[in-house]
């Protein structure tokens, strides 16, 4: 059985990642110093409390299991907070990257999948972006994602290290049996932020701008179900073990929903009445993000099955009424 070193294991992908490592026959051996992550998220495999950024703690973990492969999750992960404090992201996404990558070259490991983000590309300049579209970040949270795929370019023709970098966009809904889900502190996405007025813990949901060049003026994302994501690492990992070449592929539906939209449909599956608040937009936000998936679909065989809106929003509400 492979033995898969999973960074960010507690964490909201890195946990359902897990549960299909396990289920596909892997050992997922989970990193996490437990931040941001939740110890009760590791469910399946083994779990290593240690940081990304601690050479001594992963020398260690390394040395006690045979590591295969290596999936890393282990990032901050907010946008905002990477405009206010970038140094704190440099050093966490960057630095305990690098960290993580030396200690990896010394035990010979040679396949990396990389929890990369839509957020690499910027302000898109045309819709649907796929992976040729130009990389132009424009936070620092989207730049240590770009940093740390281009760190693997290098350690490919260095040292041979194989990896995937797999390019998220709007990472959404929850484990369909509603054994793990999404529990963000602070929550900053959009619908568990809507399902909590729903819940009636939020009286309302602030709607970042309507005045946007959409149908209906408001922000549109390519949302994609956590358990979508999870097998496309398992697939990500099989690529490379079976020979294939380090590339980057994009992860979302390949369709958009707007702000208002994702309310509607909330509304509908809640039977709750959903109050809005206009507000200004949010610093930041290009106004369509939509991914081409053909990429993936041709070359990992990958294929969402979990992620019409209604299966989305469904299995993040049975999730969020239990937490
Ligand atoms: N939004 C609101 N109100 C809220 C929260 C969000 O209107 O209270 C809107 C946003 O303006 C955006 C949409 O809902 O248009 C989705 O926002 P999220 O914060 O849920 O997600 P983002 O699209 O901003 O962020 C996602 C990932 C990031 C990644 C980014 C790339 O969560 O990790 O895409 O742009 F960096």
């Amino acid at each position: 059985m492979l033995n898969v070193l999973v960074t960010g294991g507690a964490g909201y992908i890195g946990s359902h990642c897990c549960k299909e490592l396990y289920l596909q026959g892997y050992n997922p051996i989970t990193v996490d110093n437990l931040v941001y992550g939740h110890r009760e998220n590791v469910k399946w495999g083994s779990f290593y409390e240690a940081d990304v950024g601690n050479p001594d703690q992963l020398q260690d973990c390394f040395a006690k299991y045979k590591i295969d492969a290596v999936m890393h999750f282990a990032a901050y992960a907010y946008v905002g907070e990477s405009m206010e404090a970038p140094l704190t992201y440099y050093t966490n996404n960057v630095r305990n990257t690098i960290n993580l990558f030396n200690v990896l070259l010394e035990h010979r490991v040679n396949y990396v999948v990389f929890s990369s983000s839509c957020a690499t590309y910027g302000n898109p300049v045309s819709i649907p972006i796929d992976e040729e579209h130009r990389l132009s970040p424009i936070n620092p949270y989207g730049k240590t994602k770009r940093m740390i795929e281009e760190i693997l370019e290098d350690l490919d023709i260095a040292c041979g290290v194989k990896f995937v970098s797999l390019r998220y966009f709007n990472a959404s809904g929850a484990d369909p049996d509603g054994e793990i889900g999404e529990k963000h502190d602070p929550e900053t996405h959009l619908i568990p932020l809507v399902l909590d007025v729903a819940a009636g813990k939020q009286k309302a949901i602030k709607v970042f701008g309507t005045d946007y060049r959409t149908p209906d003026g408001t922000c549109i994302r390519d949302y994609i179900h956590v358990t979508d994501l999870a097998r496309a690492h398992i697939l990500a990992l099989e690529y490379l073990l079976n020979g294939g070449k380090s590339t980057a592929f994009n992860l979302g539906q390949g369709r958009g929903y707007s702000v208002l939209e994702i309310i509607d449909k909330v509304e509908e599956i809640t039977a709750k009445k959903i109050e809005i608040a206009h507000t200004n937009r949010r610093p930041g936000d290009p106004p369509v993000l939509v991914a081409s998936n053909q990429k993936a679909i041709r070359q990992l065989g990958w294929k969402p099955e979990f992620s019409s809106l209604a299966d989305i929003i469904r299995t993040a509400w049975r999730w969020h009424q239990k937490i």
